[in-house]
């Protein structure tokens, strides 16, 4: 059993939508502004929710909707930068809260890239003689790593978790045809986000330390536009495809600019990229499954596509997926 097929896909959004206006009230910013650079109309923000609530309820609708029983799940992976606690990880305590009590449970972090790099994390662990069972999710609350009054940042993102339930089972069609996945740590500076710090009584400098989000936009910007067209060819190379064999590209939304150059770069009709980021801004690692599941429920993904999944960001980072539904 090699063969990696999804058989459901879930999201959760929190309830709370916050507007451009509404963030043009509290920071010198506007509509005008933030839908032009970014394409960002509306992002939604958690107000209770957690990374591991949301995580657990994108959870028990992936088994319902599948109608498989927790028990039958062999692994939990949840991608996030954005976990409620350093130990337990939000994958664990999806894992007891939802009673798979045969799942193995970890994060990953690989921030925008998480569901690319989970995909192919997936994919190793499911190679098996036995069939098996995996819940992969993208889980994010990045609003409380934002401060609220830098509007350089504070405008891109949003809260959001999304998933996939996958198998290796035969009699299932789907597959894993390629992937490529890159890391440029010296680049890392770049994005930043979620620092802990050191406070212990025998530090003897109290040196500084933010858990907000700084970045150099421009940079990740130019990163992204060079670097994921690479990373797309590379893997469709692997997966000894074309760029004309490609159904959906499902691309990480940061920027709709991002996608834009992206196609053009790749000289690939901007209809096969759909994108959602005018309704959620920046989710990171569960951007790519959110506007997956959007997709497969609006019928335009369907069973046997041939779907790019590709993400790119804080690491810096970038993972691309082939991906037969
Ligand atoms: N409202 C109004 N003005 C603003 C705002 C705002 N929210 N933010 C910045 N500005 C101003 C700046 O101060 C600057 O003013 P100045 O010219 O007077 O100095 C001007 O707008 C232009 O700023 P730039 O940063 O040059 O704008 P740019 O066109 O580069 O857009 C953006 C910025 C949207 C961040 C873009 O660079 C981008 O999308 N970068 C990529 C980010 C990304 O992809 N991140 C992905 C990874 S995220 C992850 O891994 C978690």
């Amino acid at each position: 059993y090699e063969n990696v097929s999804v058989l459901q896909s879930a999201r959760k959004i929190p309830a709370r939508v916050v507007t451009n206006d509404e963030l043009s009230e509290m920071m010198d910013t506007s509509d005008e502004w933030i839908t032009q650079r970014t394409g960002i109309k509306r992002r939604h923000v958690a107000d209770g929710e957690t990374t591991t609530s949301l995580s657990v309820d994108v959870s028990r609708e992936l088994l319902a909707n599948a109608n498989v029983a927790p028990e039958e799940i062999d692994y939990i992976v949840v991608a996030t930068m954005s976990p409620d606690f350093l130990t337990p990880s939000v994958a664990a305590t999806v894992q007891g809260e939802i009673g798979a009590t045969n799942a193995v449970s970890f994060d990953l972090n690989a921030a925008c890239s998480g569901f690319s790099y989970g995909l192919s994390v997936v994919q190793k662990l499911l190679v098996s003689d036995e069939p098996k069972k995996a819940i992969l999710i993208g889980g994010e609350v990045l609003s409380k790593l934002i401060d609220w009054h830098d509007r350089s940042t504070a405008v891109l993102f949003g809260d959001g978790a999304a998933g996939m339930l996958l198998t290796n089972s035969a009699t299932e069609t789907g597959a894993i045809l390629g992937s490529d996945l890159r890391t440029l740590g010296e680049l890392g500076k770049y994005l930043t986000a979620g620092q802990t710090g050191e406070t212990t009584p025998f530090q003897t400098d109290q040196p500084e330390f933010s858990r907000f989000f700084a970045m150099n936009g421009r940079r990740v910007y130019n990163f992204a536009v060079k670097n994921v067209p690479i990373s797309i060819e590379a893997a469709l190379k692997q997966a000894n495809l074309t760029l004309a064999d490609v159904d959906h590209f499902v691309l990480h939304q940061a920027n709709v600019r991002i996608v834009e150059r992206i196609a053009e770069k790749l000289e690939v009709d901007f209809d096969k990229f759909d994108t959602n980021i005018d309704e959620y801004g920046n989710t990171a690692a569960a951007s790519e499954p959110i506007l997956f599941d959007e997709l497969v429920q609006k019928g335009k993904i369907n069973r046997g596509d041939v779907v790019v999944l590709s993400g790119f960001g804080g690491g810096l980072t970038i993972g691309t997926i082939i991906l037969k539904y």
